[in-house]
């Protein structure tokens, strides 16, 4: 073992320069350019092929999947799958980042990239560690086999189909995941829930071009201002419920006392949380703390907002479209299908007649949630304790991963969901960075956790 931890020392100049090349391959599934992501794909499997592990890339109707595993079948250990995505969120806009979003730089111990953190860095610490096992002819306590995908933050759909396809080769004891965050540098901790998705695009039409607004406004419905009353239907401006008539239906209750220890052991306060986002005040559901708004309630968010003009100076038009993109954060035992429909049915009730409305349901996702009470999470506490210097902090969080419910239902296991990512990494954000002392830990707590799993 002391071969494995020596190894990781020496060579950690060389990754770093390696998770830099990796990141500078951009992967953003949203753009939908196959090219692009099949870069990057490969790059992933030359690299793993270098490891002496036995790697393929499988094709599916979207991005390739890669697995690479240790697993030769001579001996009966564990087998443990480590889960990640190669795909990255969009970087826009670009004039926020202070260096470019595939130019990957470091600056005062932080790697600048898209991807860095949201999931390359921290996957690539697992695969780095199981370099070390191998380079340094250390017997691996388990079988290790790595499923990194490229379409995590689009909704994993055609992952779900990939792992029902290959159940009796992805047949393992559990999942490893990092690919949530920790509270803070030292508080690491062990995520027990996610939030579920579900996602949807309203488009209002009027006429079937941009018009001269003083030759034909006021005489024609102008859609930005249909799709801006017909938003504001959707939510309580005060209280921030939301309108949709059975969207809370299922939505299971915590009791007093779960609540209370959600805001205990060092949850961050609302002033501090406010002046960290740099907003006014804060605004959410009432009768929740911010910690419950992001984690066991329920949400809704635009997540963006078109129409009409959109250059430098004025264009006097009535446009001819509109359309918000908008997704659901959703908590046991919402629906992603069922959600859609009653949003759906909503916006159908108040349209006004003067536009023509299109929707388009996009990619859901089941919340997850688990009991963190299993031999599996008590040994990653002892690897996490003896690595970070500090027990585990046990936490819900409000991302989704859509896959982990999949995990469960296809294969029957759970995911162990042990995050290397700070809340202040800038996740979807400009100047998305990855703290290089948690890759360097990440690494190490890898190497320790495959000796904890053998239960
Ligand atoms: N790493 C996140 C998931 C995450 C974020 C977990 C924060 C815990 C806390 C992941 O890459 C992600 O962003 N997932 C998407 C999934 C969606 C597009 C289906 C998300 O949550 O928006
Ligand atoms: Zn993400």
């Amino acid at each position: 073992m002391q071969k494995v931890h020596a190894y990781l020392k020496k060579e950690y100049p060389r990754f770093l320069e390696e998770l830099k090349e990796y990141v500078s391959l951009s992967g953003v599934s949203a753009r939908g350019d196959k090219q692009e992501m099949r870069k990057c794909a490969e790059w992933l499997l030359a690299h793993c092929r270098a490891l002496e592990l036995n790697a393929t890339l499988y094709q599916t109707d979207g991005n390739p999947v890669l697995v690479a595993t240790t697993k030769n079948n001579t001996a009966k250990k564990p087998h443990y799958i480590v889960y990640g995505h190669y795909d990255v969120q969009p970087p826009e806009p670009l004039e926020l980042w202070k260096s470019p979003p595939f130019t990957p730089t470091v600056r005062g111990g932080k790697l600048f990239a898209r991807g860095a953190s949201d999931n390359k860095g921290q996957h690539f610490a697992h695969l780095k560690a199981v370099e070390a096992y191998i380079k340094t002819c250390t017997p691996l306590p388990c079988d290790i086999t790595f499923v990194i995908e490229g379409e995590e933050e689009v909704g994993s759909s055609n992952l779900s189909l990939f792992l029902q396809k290959n159940k009796k080769m992805l047949a393992a004891d559990g999942v490893v995941i990092s690919d949530t965050n920790m509270p803070s540098l030292k508080t690491p901790a062990i995520t027990y829930a996610l939030r579920g998705i579900a996602a949807l695009e309203v488009t209002l039409r009027g006429s079937d071009r941009d018009v001269h607004s003083g030759s034909y406004g006021g005489s024609i419905e102008n859609p930005a201002f249909a799709l801006a009353h017909l938003l504001a239907t959707l939510r309580n401006k005060k209280t921030g419920k939301i309108l949709v008539r059975g969207f809370y239906d299922g939505v299971c209750v915590l009791t007093a006392k779960e609540r209370k220890a959600m805001h205990e052991g060092g949850a961050e306060d609302a002033e501090r949380y406010r002046a960290f986002l740099k907003v006014p005040c804060l605004f959410g559901e009432k009768g929740f703390s911010h910690i419950e708004h992001t984690t066991i309630r329920p949400t809704m968010e635009i997540n963006g907002l078109t129409s009409g003009y959109q250059g430098i100076g004025s264009k006097t038009i009535v446009p001819s479209c509109a359309s918000a993109k908008i997704t659901m954060r959703l908590v046991p035992h919402q629906e992603p299908q069922r959600v859609i429909t009653a949003v759906k049915k909503h916006l159908m009730a108040h349209c006004p007649k003067s536009v023509t409305m299109e929707i388009k349901s996009g990619h859901g996702a089941e919340p997850y949630l688990f009991e963190p009470n299993s031999g599996e999470v008590r040994a990653a506490e002892r690897a996490i304790k003896r690595v970070f210097g500090a027990p585990p902090r046990f936490i819900r969080e409000g991302g989704s991963i859509p896959v982990v419910t999949d995990f469960k239902k296809i294969l029957g296991v759970h995911s162990l969901l042990i995050g290397l990512a700070l809340p202040d990494d800038n996740a979807h954000s400009p100047n998305e960075k990855f703290e290089l002392a948690n890759f360097k830990r990440g690494m190490v707590l890898s190497a320790e956790l495959w000796k904890e799993l053998v239960l």
